[in-house]
């Protein structure tokens, strides 16, 4: 069985219906890539999963475990970190103080000094602005902390809403290192991407949606070859 499985998902915005019979599936240990042009429910999609749209049916089973009837702080509990589109660093706190929300949100007992120095260890940037307040690091920085925060939790399974999206090519490559480490330990991702030969570089399987519904899958490495496909339905 998957890690994540979706069946005939659909999900409102009030009366808009935006996901529409929605089915998918990611793997424990993969790095699926989730792509279609701007506004064909990539966002909606992931929050769906993370309990985080008004209204959703269907079926979402992470680790065997129906997650449609949970509120979404339950869902974070059950091993699942979330890298939104808006990084939501807060004002006013330290990147020290932004990944304790981390932690505090998924609820679980883990120790918070030795999960900050594994932290450190993993980014060597935010190491040296602990104290320093989160919003005055340039945005690749800030989207790095996002991740971090989503990390620190050791969640078993990442989902990661256009992360590369605004930063600079050094930190992209970075944040594309980081992404292969957490898949050799085992930790599994579900990339939401506008950057589609990142993405595509970067993961086993693609599945691409289109007005809220999936309209091909494939492997990463044949989609990344197969141009046409990409222009019908990445095309921004
Ligand atoms: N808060 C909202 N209220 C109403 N409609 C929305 C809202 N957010 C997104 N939508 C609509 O839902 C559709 C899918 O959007 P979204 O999931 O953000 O797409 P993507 O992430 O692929 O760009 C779009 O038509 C968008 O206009
Ligand atoms: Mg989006």
């Amino acid at each position: 069985m998957a890690l994540l499985e979706i069946e005939d998902l659909n999900a409102w915005y009030g009366a808009s219906h935006i996901i529409h019979g929605l089915s998918l599936s990611v793997e424990q240990g993969e790095i699926l890539a989730l792509v279609g042009r701007n506004g064909a429910g990539k966002t909606s999609t992931i929050k769906a999963i993370m309990g985080l749209m008004p209204k959703a049916t269907g079926r979402v089973s992470f680790s065997g475990r129906e997650l449609l009837p949970l509120p979404a702080h339950a869902r974070f509990r059950l091993g699942l970190g979330y890298v939104p589109e808006e990084r939501r660093i807060v004002p006013g706190l330290t990147v020290k103080e932004n990944l304790q929300i981390g932690l505090v949100s998924a609820r679980l007992s883990i120790d918070e000094a030795e999960a900050i120095d594994e932290i450190a260890r993993s980014f060597p940037r935010l190491k040296e602005r602990l104290d320093q307040q989160g919003t005055t690091m340039s945005g690749g920085e800030q989207q790095m902390l996002a991740i971090a925060r989503a990390m620190i939790s050791r969640p078993q399974m990442i989902l990661l809403d256009e992360p590369s999206e605004g930063i600079m090519p050094v930190l992209v490559e970075e944040m594309g290192a980081l992404f292969r480490k957490l898949k050799e330990s085992g930790v599994t991702l579900l990339l939401v991407e506008q950057n589609v030969e990142w993405a595509l570089k970067l993961a086993d399987r693609a599945v691409i949606i289109d007005q809220g519904t999936v309209v091909h899958r494939a492997s990463a490495a044949s989609l990344l070859a197969d141009a046409e496909i990409q222009e019908r339905y990445c095309a921004v």
